[in-house]
């Protein structure tokens, strides 16, 4: 990497930003049709850009060669009494020229990350679009794993399962005490092995007061899937944001869940073909979700109904001691 030099981002580089994050996004459409989206303007990713850097905490580095741009990494520093200081790149957050190698991906890592460890940061995540496939190689040898996947469903090619014995409704106003018992069932879920999330207390409240909030809220449709009369199930929507890496006509599976006790009895396949009716009824052509790689029963099921991965969401925790531990330090010196 002899021939590049490396150096800070600063809005002077949008416009070179822009072009490669525009290039990159019609590389990937050529996989993904529906990434063709009417985001993919240059005002809109210009003004998405300008906003990641006008944030405050964008901190990112570019790799010039021959005077050009040719690839940036941008990562958001988020700090969080919870989750501590972590980075977090997103889905705009890298890119590089047609022709560069992967391995740029990895140079731009390695100078950018030095900045976020000077600020305490030692967590990084990133979303790798998965189209061009020196995204996902580069963040895989830099030691990042997959945590969380991004899909979507085109909802033409959607093939409805046989429905089970299952009646499904509207939720309405009137269904608070069963959205606060739906409440828990990802976090519960997600709890055991192989995912192994912490629950929080915390948080589990202000999970089923969102679930409340979300029968009061016009733009929100939830499903109930019941038998004999109980709720057992649900799906909950929402009309996607617009954005690079979000179709147009998208709405958003936001949330799902089948009691304990129900799963496996055809209770979400009975959901997904009365939500996929109803979405398409509504006008809406895609729908996304996305899920925990380490849910057994969500990366099974999600990629059965014809959700189709675009990005993941890849993770790296570099070890704390290192803070101290490191080639400065006096006590290692004299080694
Ligand atoms: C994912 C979930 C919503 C699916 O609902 P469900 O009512 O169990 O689904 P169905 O019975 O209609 O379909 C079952 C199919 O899903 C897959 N599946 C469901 N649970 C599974 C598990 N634990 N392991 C592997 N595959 C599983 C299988 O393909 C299964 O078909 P099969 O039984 O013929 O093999 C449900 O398992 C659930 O609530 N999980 C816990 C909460 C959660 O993870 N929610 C999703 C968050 S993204």
């Amino acid at each position: 990497m002899e021939d590049y030099l490396f150096r800070t981002i600063t809005d002077q580089d949008i416009s070179s930003m822009v072009d490669l994050l525009m290039r990159r996004q019609e590389h990937e459409s050529q996989l993904f049709p529906f990434l063709k989206n009417s985001f993919l303007q240059m005002e809109r990713i210009s003004g998405r850009l300008r906003e990641m850097l006008a944030s405050g905490s964008a901190l990112g580095v570019g790799a010039i060669q021959n005077g050009q741009l040719v690839g940036y990494l941008v990562g958001m520093i988020r700090i969080d009494t919870r989750s501590g200081r972590c980075v977090a790149i997103p889905y705009e957050g890298a890119a590089i020229s047609a022709g560069q190698p992967a391995e740029l991906i990895r140079h731009l890592y390695a100078e950018a990350s030095v900045l976020w460890l000077e600020r305490g940061c030692f967590t990084h995540s990133a979303y790798v679009p998965l189209a061009d496939s020196s995204y996902l190689d580069a963040f895989s040898r830099l030691s990042f794993g997959i945590e969380q996947v991004y899909a979507v469903l085109d909802l033409e090619e959607y093939r409805p399962f046989r429905n089970a014995n299952v009646e499904i409704r509207l939720a309405t106003k009137e269904d608070g005490d069963v959205m606060a018992r739906m409440s828990s069932i990802i976090s519960k879920y997600q709890n055991t092995a192989p995912a192994f999330m912490p629950v929080f207390p915390e948080v589990l409240a202000d999970i089923r007061e969102g679930f409340r909030r979300s029968l009061e809220d016009p733009d929100t449709v939830v499903l109930l899937a019941e038998k004999d009369g109980q709720a057992v199930g649900f799906h909950m929507y929402d009309t996607a944001s617009p954005g690079v890496m979000v179709p147009d006509h998208c709405v958003e599976l936001v949330v799902a869940g089948t009691l304990e006790g129900y799963r496996r009895c055809g209770v979400g396949q009975s959901l997904m073909n009365a939500g996929c009716r109803m979405m398409r009824e509504k006008g809406y052509r895609y729908m996304t979700t996305d899920w925990r790689i380490t849910n057994l029963a969500s990366s099974t099921f999600w990629p059965k109904c014809g959700f189709r991965p675009l990005a993941y969401r890849m993770a790296r925790v570099i070890d704390p001691n290192y803070a101290w531990a490191n080639v400065n330090n006096p006590c290692i010196q004299q080694f």
